[in-house]
């Protein structure tokens, strides 16, 4: 291509290409959205070998676009070509829920995907790949996909909790009577799943050019604490129970948005939630045990290195929430590291 040739590409990979998220999310990775309006991409696209034709399908439907960023597409079955070199590893595939499931209960059927995934991308990906988890249990594969990439920094991995954000702020700007940008700080912690804590106690609006704190401008603490929190975590099941198929649309603009602040970075005074594989400092911080993937407010740094936002208030409430998601996920990481032993076992 000859249009911004200065720029070298980003490599951007994107499993479960053929599906439903990929099918929303690549045109905004090829077209700037993502990555801005200077910055070429190559896509590398994985998925399985039963949907290879559905996704020459979505090839011919990204050179019928014609777009001028896209310098160029690897198309593959083979983990070991998707992840070369790659700059982002976007990690869609894997089965979805159906109505009556939960989340966690797909574990048994997706965990090995990351298991095999993350050792391709230690082997083949660059060293500073930044890798988002999307099939779920999204928190609980990222952190498996971490553990068999022990070449890549732990911090390099995430999961996506940005969605549940995503429809948070949407739910407090419709209650407050305001634009949805003008939410801000609107946190998610732990797992996403049922016990996950959407939590409005340090978050913002802006309206007529001043600043609320939300639990002024809704001053109704038996819906934050109640209605609100139990809508914002059983979405994703009131999707799937009205399209019959998960989310994807709304999923697909998590993940731009979740990419886009990791590359980016964000802006002073604010804040994104994203699941991390949590050390230290975040034990430090709030009294998350290290190792496991928890969703975290976190400030971006411009070079995508980020930071727990450290020393906000943890109420009672909120302390119960988060030894709830905390238990949740100790539970989640056992069974998945027992699984993975189970199918070695079989295996000899
Ligand atoms: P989908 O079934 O439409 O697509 C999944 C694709 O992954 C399919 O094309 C399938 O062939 C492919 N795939 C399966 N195994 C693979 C493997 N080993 N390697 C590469 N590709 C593989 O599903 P979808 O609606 O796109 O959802 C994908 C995942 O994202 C599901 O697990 C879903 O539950 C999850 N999800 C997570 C969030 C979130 O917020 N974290 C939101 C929405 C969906
Ligand atoms: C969502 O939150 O929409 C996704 O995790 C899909 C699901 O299974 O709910």
């Amino acid at each position: 291509t000859q249009h911004p040739a200065k720029v070298e590409p980003l490599r951007v990979c994107v499993t479960g290409a053929a599906g439903q998220i990929a099918y929303s999310l690549i045109i905004n990775i090829a077209n700037g959205t993502v990555f801005g309006p200077e910055q070429p991409v190559i896509l590398q696209l994985l998925d399985i070998a039963p949907a290879l034709e559905a996704m020459k399908g979505v090839e011919m439907e990204l050179y019928d676009c014609a777009l001028p960023l896209l310098a160029g597409i690897v198309l593959t079955t083979d983990p070991l070509e998707a992840f070369r070199d790659v700059d982002y590893a976007i990690l869609l595939g894997a089965m979805p829920r159906r109505a009556g499931m939960l989340r966690k209960d797909l574990l048994k059927a997706n965990v090995g995907i990351f298991q095999v995934q993350g050792a391709a991308i230690d082997a083949v990906a660059k060293k500073t790949v930044k890798v988002v988890v999307v099939g779920n249990p999204a928190n609980t594969n990222a952190l498996v996909c971490s553990h068999y990439a022990p070449s890549i920094p732990k911090a390099n991995f995430s999961a996506l909790t940005r969605l549940d954000e995503n429809r948070a702020k949407s739910m407090v700007a419709v209650r407050a009577g305001v634009a949805v940008d003008q939410v801000k700080n609107v946190i998610i912690w732990g797992n996403h799943s049922n016990t996950q804590y959407p939590d409005v106690a340090h978050a913002h609006i802006t309206r007529d050019g001043a600043r609320v704190a939300v639990e002024e401008a809704i001053k109704d603490e038996a819906y934050l604490h109640g209605e609100f929190i139990k809508a914002v975590a059983l979405r994703g099941a009131a999707i799937i129970a009205a399209r019959k198929l998960s989310s994807a649309m709304s999923a697909a603009k998590a993940v731009v948005d979740h990419v886009r602040d990791w590359h980016f970075g964000t802006r002073s005074g604010e804040f994104v939630s994203m699941a991390v594989v949590t050390d230290a400092h975040a034990a430090a911080a709030y009294g998350i045990p290290e190792d496991l993937c928890f969703s975290l407010p976190l400030s971006i740094k411009e070079d995508g290195h980020y930071e727990v936002v450290a020393g906000l208030p943890v109420s009672d409430f909120a302390r119960g929430k988060l030894d709830a998601t905390v238990a949740e996920l100790e539970e989640e990481k056992a069974e998945a590291f027992a699984h993975i032993e189970y199918l070695a076992a079989v295996k000899k």
